[in-house]
């Protein structure tokens, strides 16, 4: 067993917006770590902790051994992030990220994983690059707008959170036979509201990639409302799910929408919920867990074989020139650079994949509404 000084360390940081699995990544990355001997020092609040060095053991020297702290056993199924996360504006700057540097040089930590989104991950990129520091990132975002991955942590969690309350949602509206407009996270990317529109069976998905005029909006939302109703007298509900992306503000899209029903179909109400916050937290699904467990592993495997400025994907579409597959079949490791420039075409509409997740929301739309 290396001797105390010896031993190399890592570091572990939650940045930006937290996403369920989060701690089942943090988990993961301590036992790895631990059963080869290693060290792990999470990080408090994302890069604002890391610039004011706040660290905090995740691992402990028990005999000969090395063992994650006790308060990680339980971690893998609990929501948010045990180390708190922040969305940093000061490490955008070089001054920032200096101060992060010399912190974790004083620390003696060569290593760095960091969990978390688009900015977080390109502030890895830049700490890489700059530095001999050897950093990886774990994909982590509700949104699932992150390029070179088929998903990040906490997007099933998210789902499952809003079905939930779509479901909920249409039960009260069956009884009423009304309209509703939910509105889901996202606020770059309609991945949210595309994916469970079609999992509950909504009406229609308003999502940013779709870019209708605000004037054809309502009036297409209350023709769909009139064939809907019209149709059956009976226990029928609207649904309609929309990205928080779509520039109209959902309470306006409402208030327009009801006084053309007023004219239009008059006794038929139009409500609207903003689930906001309430699909961001919640115990970690299944598949969020084992995700997480799996690119955490990831991650202390590719920083002790020496690899940097680079992310863990799951699954990717296709294989990015660059990447290298694992021993998991389901892992690749993706070049920070690749990743970022796919996530910008990803945000920006020009990528394959957001063309395809577009085409197939139009195929399917009115086919599988309820
Ligand atoms: O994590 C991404 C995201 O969920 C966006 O969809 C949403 O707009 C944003 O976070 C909200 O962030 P905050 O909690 O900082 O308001």
């Amino acid at each position: 067993m290396n001797s105390l000084s010896q031993r190399p360390r890592i570091a572990v940081l939650t940045s930006g917006g937290d996403a369920p699995g989060m701690n089942a990544a943090l988990r993961a990355i301590a036992r790895t770590a631990a059963a080869r001997g290693v060290d792990v020092v999470g990080v408090r609040r994302g890069y604002e902790g890391l610039m004011a060095g706040e660290f905090t053991a995740l691992t402990q020297v028990v005999g000969d051994f090395v063992e994650p702290i006790p308060s990680l056993r339980p971690a893998g199924a609990m929501g948010g992030t045990l180390l708190g996360s922040a969305r940093s504006k000061d490490f955008r700057t070089k001054n920032g990220r200096c101060r992060a540097l010399q912190n974790l040089r004083d620390a003696g930590i060569g290593n760095l994983v960091v969990i978390g989104g688009n900015g977080s991950l390109t502030g890895a990129h830049a700490l890489a690059i700059e530095s001999e520091i050897q950093v990886v990132g774990i994909p982590a975002s509700i949104d699932n707008d992150i390029g070179s991955t088929a998903t990040s942590i906490g997007v099933d969690t998210a789902l499952n959170t809003i079905l939930e309350s779509l479901d909920r949602i249409s039960d009260t509206a069956r009884a009423h036979r009304r309209a509703f407009v939910v509105e889901v996270m996202g606020r770059q990317c309609g991945y949210l509201a595309m994916a469970a529109s079609i999992a509950a069976g909504a009406d229609l998905v308003l999502f940013p990639e779709g870019r209708t005029p605000d004037e054809d909006l309502v009036a297409s939302l209350a023709d769909e409302i009139a064939r809907v109703f019209g149709a059956d007298p009976g226990p029928r509900r609207v649904l309609i799910v929309k990205a928080e992306g779509v520039a109209m503000p959902t309470m306006e899209l409402v208030t327009s929408l009801q006084d053309r029903l007023d004219v239009a179909l008059p006794g038929v109400d139009a409500r609207g919920v903003i689930l906001g916050h309430v699909v961001r937290g919640g115990r970690p699904s299944y598949r969020d867990r084992m995700v997480a467990a799996r690119l955490g592993y990831g991650a202390v495997d590719a920083l002790l074989k020496g690899a940097t400025d680079l992310m863990l994907a799951w699954r990717p579409h296709r294989i990015p020139e660059g990447a290298t597959r694992t021993a998991d079949p389901s892992v690749t490791w993706v070049p920070l650079k690749v990743m970022l420039a796919e996530t910008a075409s990803l945000l920006d509409g020009s990528s394959p994949e957001t063309q395809r997740r577009v085409a197939m929301m139009q195929a399917v739309e009115g086919v599988l509404a309820v």
